[in-house]
Protein backbone atom coordinates (compact mmCIF):
# COMPACT_ATOMS: atom_id res chain seq x y z
CA UNK A 1 0.00 0.00 0.00
CA UNK A 2 1.36 3.71 -0.87
CA UNK A 3 -0.14 6.34 0.42
CA UNK A 4 0.33 10.04 -0.73
CA UNK A 5 -0.45 13.04 1.33
CA UNK A 6 -1.15 15.99 -1.09
CA UNK A 7 -2.53 13.49 -3.21
CA UNK A 8 -5.21 16.32 -4.55
CA UNK A 9 -2.57 18.75 -5.63
CA UNK A 10 -0.77 20.07 -8.76
CA UNK A 11 2.10 17.24 -8.31
CA UNK A 12 -0.34 14.61 -6.31
CA UNK A 13 -3.19 14.17 -8.76
CA UNK A 14 -0.47 12.95 -11.79
CA UNK A 15 1.63 10.94 -9.14
CA UNK A 16 -1.60 9.12 -8.32
CA UNK A 17 -2.72 8.73 -11.72
CA UNK A 18 0.89 7.09 -12.76
CA UNK A 19 1.12 4.97 -9.76
CA UNK A 20 -2.30 3.49 -10.69
CA UNK A 21 -1.35 2.44 -14.18
CA UNK A 22 1.09 0.70 -12.88
CA UNK A 23 -0.82 -1.23 -10.74
CA UNK A 24 -0.47 0.08 -7.14
CA UNK A 25 -2.57 -0.11 -4.38
CA UNK A 26 -2.40 3.64 -4.04
CA UNK A 27 -4.60 5.70 -1.22
CA UNK A 28 -4.49 9.67 -0.89
CA UNK A 29 -5.22 11.76 1.33
CA UNK A 30 -7.13 14.80 1.49
CA UNK A 31 -9.22 16.95 4.35
CA UNK A 32 -12.25 16.49 2.27
CA UNK A 33 -13.86 14.16 0.95
CA UNK A 34 -12.85 12.78 -2.70
CA UNK A 35 -13.19 10.33 -5.33
CA UNK A 36 -11.36 9.37 -8.56
CA UNK A 37 -8.20 9.02 -10.25
CA UNK A 38 -8.17 4.95 -9.48
CA UNK A 39 -7.37 6.04 -5.81
CA UNK A 40 -8.91 4.70 -2.56
CA UNK A 41 -9.29 8.14 -0.89
CA UNK A 42 -9.01 8.61 3.13
CA UNK A 43 -9.96 12.30 4.96
CA UNK A 44 -7.97 13.17 7.07
CA UNK A 45 -5.58 16.26 7.91
CA UNK A 46 -1.67 15.78 8.93
CA UNK A 47 -2.10 18.98 11.74
CA UNK A 48 -3.69 15.67 13.70
CA UNK A 49 -2.13 12.54 12.57
CA UNK A 50 -4.68 10.60 10.72
CA UNK A 51 -4.04 6.50 11.90
CA UNK A 52 -4.14 5.49 7.91
CA UNK A 53 -0.67 6.51 7.59
CA UNK A 54 0.30 3.67 9.80
CA UNK A 55 -0.95 1.13 7.57
CA UNK A 56 1.21 1.76 4.54
CA UNK A 57 4.83 0.27 3.53
CA UNK A 58 5.43 3.66 1.11
CA UNK A 59 4.41 7.22 2.24
CA UNK A 60 5.03 9.87 -0.34
CA UNK A 61 4.71 13.22 1.26
CA UNK A 62 3.73 15.75 -0.70
CA UNK A 63 1.55 17.85 1.21
CA UNK A 64 1.98 21.45 1.71
CA UNK A 65 0.77 24.67 2.68
CA UNK A 66 3.59 27.52 2.12
CA UNK A 67 1.99 30.37 3.23
CA UNK A 68 1.15 29.02 7.07
CA UNK A 69 4.52 29.69 8.79
CA UNK A 70 5.78 26.31 10.44
CA UNK A 71 2.93 24.74 8.96
CA UNK A 72 4.76 21.64 6.49
CA UNK A 73 7.29 20.75 10.00
CA UNK A 74 4.10 20.14 12.16
CA UNK A 75 2.62 17.82 9.06
CA UNK A 76 6.28 16.01 8.78
CA UNK A 77 6.66 15.75 12.06
CA UNK A 78 2.93 14.05 12.51
CA UNK A 79 3.54 11.98 9.49
CA UNK A 80 6.67 10.76 11.06
CA UNK A 81 5.05 9.87 14.79
CA UNK A 82 2.45 7.59 12.49
CA UNK A 83 4.60 6.05 9.93
CA UNK A 84 5.24 2.64 10.19
CA UNK A 85 8.97 2.20 11.58
CA UNK A 86 9.98 0.30 8.28
CA UNK A 87 7.84 2.49 6.12
CA UNK A 88 9.92 4.10 2.76
CA UNK A 89 9.53 8.05 2.97
CA UNK A 90 9.29 9.58 -0.10
CA UNK A 91 9.65 13.00 -0.23
CA UNK A 92 9.69 16.14 -2.64
CA UNK A 93 11.55 19.11 -1.79
CA UNK A 94 13.27 21.81 -4.09
CA UNK A 95 16.27 22.49 -5.64
CA UNK A 96 18.84 24.93 -4.06
CA UNK A 97 17.34 25.11 -0.61
CA UNK A 98 20.45 24.62 1.12
CA UNK A 99 21.68 28.01 1.65
CA UNK A 100 19.01 29.84 -0.02
CA UNK A 101 17.19 32.32 2.91
CA UNK A 102 13.62 32.08 1.59
CA UNK A 103 11.55 31.46 4.36
CA UNK A 104 9.54 28.12 2.96
CA UNK A 105 12.69 26.99 1.57
CA UNK A 106 14.27 27.41 4.82
CA UNK A 107 11.13 24.89 6.50
CA UNK A 108 11.94 22.45 3.06
CA UNK A 109 14.97 22.35 4.24
CA UNK A 110 14.67 21.26 7.98
CA UNK A 111 11.44 19.14 6.51
CA UNK A 112 14.14 16.96 4.46
CA UNK A 113 16.57 16.81 7.73
CA UNK A 114 13.57 15.10 10.28
CA UNK A 115 13.17 12.52 7.63
CA UNK A 116 16.75 11.97 7.15
CA UNK A 117 17.12 11.74 10.93
CA UNK A 118 13.82 9.77 11.34
CA UNK A 119 16.02 6.46 11.07
CA UNK A 120 13.26 5.63 8.35
CA UNK A 121 14.16 4.25 4.87
CA UNK A 122 14.16 7.48 2.48
CA UNK A 123 14.12 8.93 -0.78
CA UNK A 124 14.09 12.75 -1.30
CA UNK A 125 13.90 14.29 -4.75
CA UNK A 126 14.22 18.05 -5.06
CA UNK A 127 12.78 19.55 -7.87
CA UNK A 128 12.48 23.40 -9.73
CA UNK A 129 9.50 25.15 -9.97
CA UNK A 130 6.65 23.82 -12.23
CA UNK A 131 5.11 25.48 -14.86
CA UNK A 132 1.88 26.05 -13.43
CA UNK A 133 3.30 27.34 -10.28
CA UNK A 134 5.03 30.11 -12.80
CA UNK A 135 1.80 30.82 -14.60
CA UNK A 136 -0.51 31.39 -11.28
CA UNK A 137 2.22 33.86 -10.47
CA UNK A 138 1.46 35.74 -14.00
CA UNK A 139 -2.00 35.21 -14.10
CA UNK A 140 -2.28 36.64 -10.29
CA UNK A 141 -0.14 39.72 -11.26
CA UNK A 142 -1.26 40.28 -15.03
CA UNK A 143 -5.07 41.34 -13.48
CA UNK A 144 -3.69 44.95 -13.22
CA UNK A 145 -2.49 47.14 -16.12
CA UNK A 146 0.78 45.80 -15.69
CA UNK A 147 3.06 42.54 -15.59
CA UNK A 148 5.56 42.74 -12.91
CA UNK A 149 8.63 40.45 -14.01
CA UNK A 150 11.74 40.29 -11.91
CA UNK A 151 15.33 41.75 -13.32
CA UNK A 152 18.11 39.85 -13.85
CA UNK A 153 16.46 36.59 -12.26
CA UNK A 154 16.12 33.27 -14.25
CA UNK A 155 13.71 30.54 -13.90
CA UNK A 156 14.09 26.53 -15.08
CA UNK A 157 10.96 25.11 -14.73
CA UNK A 158 9.84 21.56 -15.19
CA UNK A 159 6.65 19.68 -16.48
CA UNK A 160 4.81 18.81 -13.45
CA UNK A 161 3.99 15.30 -14.80
CA UNK A 162 7.63 14.88 -15.29
CA UNK A 163 8.25 15.31 -11.72
CA UNK A 164 5.12 12.67 -11.23
CA UNK A 165 6.72 9.87 -13.23
CA UNK A 166 9.92 10.53 -11.81
CA UNK A 167 8.17 10.11 -8.10
CA UNK A 168 6.52 7.39 -9.09
CA UNK A 169 9.49 5.70 -10.33
CA UNK A 170 11.05 6.12 -7.00
CA UNK A 171 8.01 5.13 -4.81
CA UNK A 172 7.94 2.09 -6.51
CA UNK A 173 11.51 1.08 -6.24
CA UNK A 174 14.04 0.95 -3.03
CA UNK A 175 14.59 3.68 -0.93
CA UNK A 176 17.94 5.96 -2.92
CA UNK A 177 18.19 8.70 0.13
CA UNK A 178 18.86 11.78 -1.61
CA UNK A 179 18.94 11.35 -5.55
CA UNK A 180 19.67 14.04 -8.25
CA UNK A 181 17.57 16.85 -8.91
CA UNK A 182 15.53 17.37 -11.40
CA UNK A 183 15.17 20.59 -13.03
CA UNK A 184 13.05 21.40 -17.08
CA UNK A 185 15.19 21.30 -19.83
CA UNK A 186 15.94 25.15 -20.33
CA UNK A 187 17.28 28.27 -17.93
CA UNK A 188 14.75 31.36 -18.71
CA UNK A 189 15.24 34.84 -18.07
CA UNK A 190 12.01 35.84 -16.18
CA UNK A 191 11.34 38.74 -18.28
CA UNK A 192 11.77 36.64 -21.43
CA UNK A 193 9.45 33.80 -19.15
CA UNK A 194 6.73 36.90 -18.78
CA UNK A 195 7.17 37.73 -22.60
CA UNK A 196 6.09 34.53 -23.71
CA UNK A 197 3.35 34.45 -21.45
CA UNK A 198 1.94 37.55 -22.78
CA UNK A 199 2.13 36.70 -26.60
CA UNK A 200 1.15 32.97 -25.99
CA UNK A 201 -2.35 33.80 -23.54
CA UNK A 202 -3.13 36.84 -26.25
CA UNK A 203 -2.98 39.77 -23.05
CA UNK A 204 -1.79 42.88 -23.89
CA UNK A 205 0.20 44.51 -20.44
CA UNK A 206 3.38 46.51 -20.37
CA UNK A 207 6.18 44.70 -18.62
CA UNK A 208 7.12 46.15 -15.41
CA UNK A 209 10.67 45.18 -14.45
CA UNK A 210 11.50 44.93 -10.68
CA UNK A 211 14.43 44.45 -8.66
CA UNK A 212 13.47 41.84 -5.96
CA UNK A 213 14.68 43.05 -2.69
CA UNK A 214 16.91 41.70 0.14
CA UNK A 215 18.85 38.70 0.97
CA UNK A 216 16.34 36.44 -1.00
CA UNK A 217 16.19 38.91 -4.07
CA UNK A 218 19.82 38.01 -4.23
CA UNK A 219 19.41 34.52 -3.62
CA UNK A 220 17.43 34.60 -7.08
CA UNK A 221 19.50 36.38 -8.50
CA UNK A 222 22.88 34.16 -7.73
CA UNK A 223 20.86 31.45 -9.41
CA UNK A 224 20.69 29.18 -6.16
CA UNK A 225 17.11 27.62 -7.05
CA UNK A 226 18.77 26.16 -10.46
CA UNK A 227 19.47 22.91 -11.15
CA UNK A 228 23.02 22.08 -12.10
CA UNK A 229 21.94 19.71 -15.20
CA UNK A 230 18.82 20.18 -17.76
CA UNK A 231 15.86 17.49 -16.61
CA UNK A 232 12.55 16.95 -18.26
CA UNK A 233 11.69 18.00 -22.12
CA UNK A 234 8.57 20.02 -22.15
CA UNK A 235 9.34 23.47 -22.14
CA UNK A 236 7.69 26.54 -21.28
CA UNK A 237 6.49 27.51 -24.88
CA UNK A 238 5.12 23.93 -24.97
CA UNK A 239 3.27 24.17 -21.43
CA UNK A 240 1.56 27.84 -22.62
CA UNK A 241 0.30 26.60 -25.76
CA UNK A 242 -0.90 23.16 -24.04
CA UNK A 243 -3.04 25.66 -21.21
CA UNK A 244 -4.46 27.89 -23.81
CA UNK A 245 -5.52 25.05 -26.25
CA UNK A 246 -6.73 23.25 -22.91
CA UNK A 247 -7.27 25.48 -19.64
CA UNK A 248 -7.64 23.25 -16.57
CA UNK A 249 -10.99 23.36 -15.21
CA UNK A 250 -11.41 25.55 -12.24
CA UNK A 251 -11.32 24.07 -8.53
N1 LIG B 1 4.86 24.10 -6.88
C1 LIG B 1 6.13 23.99 -7.26
O1 LIG B 1 6.60 24.66 -8.20
C2 LIG B 1 7.04 23.01 -6.52
C3 LIG B 1 8.37 22.82 -6.95
C4 LIG B 1 9.16 21.88 -6.26
C5 LIG B 1 8.64 21.17 -5.18
N2 LIG B 1 7.35 21.40 -4.81
C6 LIG B 1 6.81 20.63 -3.67
O2 LIG B 1 5.83 19.74 -4.19
C7 LIG B 1 4.85 19.47 -3.18
C8 LIG B 1 3.47 19.57 -3.78
O3 LIG B 1 3.31 20.86 -4.32
P1 LIG B 1 1.96 21.22 -5.10
O4 LIG B 1 2.29 22.42 -5.94
O5 LIG B 1 1.38 19.99 -5.74
O6 LIG B 1 1.04 21.66 -3.89
P2 LIG B 1 -0.52 22.06 -3.92
O7 LIG B 1 -1.08 21.93 -5.30
O8 LIG B 1 -0.60 23.38 -3.24
O9 LIG B 1 -1.19 20.95 -3.01
C9 LIG B 1 -0.98 20.94 -1.64
C10 LIG B 1 -1.59 19.69 -1.09
O10 LIG B 1 -1.33 19.64 0.32
C11 LIG B 1 -2.46 19.08 0.95
N3 LIG B 1 -2.49 19.56 2.34
C12 LIG B 1 -2.22 20.81 2.79
N4 LIG B 1 -2.34 20.85 4.12
C13 LIG B 1 -2.71 19.60 4.54
C14 LIG B 1 -2.97 19.02 5.81
N5 LIG B 1 -2.92 19.75 6.95
N6 LIG B 1 -3.31 17.71 5.85
C15 LIG B 1 -3.39 16.98 4.72
N7 LIG B 1 -3.13 17.47 3.49
C16 LIG B 1 -2.80 18.78 3.41
C17 LIG B 1 -3.65 19.56 0.13
O11 LIG B 1 -4.68 18.58 0.25
P3 LIG B 1 -6.25 18.86 0.50
O12 LIG B 1 -6.49 20.33 0.19
O13 LIG B 1 -6.93 17.93 -0.45
O14 LIG B 1 -6.45 18.52 1.93
C18 LIG B 1 -3.08 19.58 -1.29
O15 LIG B 1 -3.32 18.35 -1.95
C19 LIG B 1 5.14 20.46 -2.04
O16 LIG B 1 5.79 19.78 -1.00
C20 LIG B 1 6.08 21.49 -2.66
O17 LIG B 1 6.99 22.03 -1.73
C21 LIG B 1 6.53 22.27 -5.43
Amino acid sequence: MIIVTGASGSLGAPLVRALAREGADVHGLSRRPRQGDGVTWHVGDLASGPAVLGEAGTIVHLASEPFKKGADLVQTRTLLEAARPDAHLVYVSIVGIDRHPYAYYRTKLAAERMIEGSGRPYTILRATQFHGFVASFFDALSRGPVLVAPTGTSCQPVAVEEVAARLAELALDSPAGRVPDLGGPEVLDARHMARTYLDITGKRRALLPVRLPGEVGRAFREGLHLASEPGGSRTWTEFLAGRVQSPAPRP
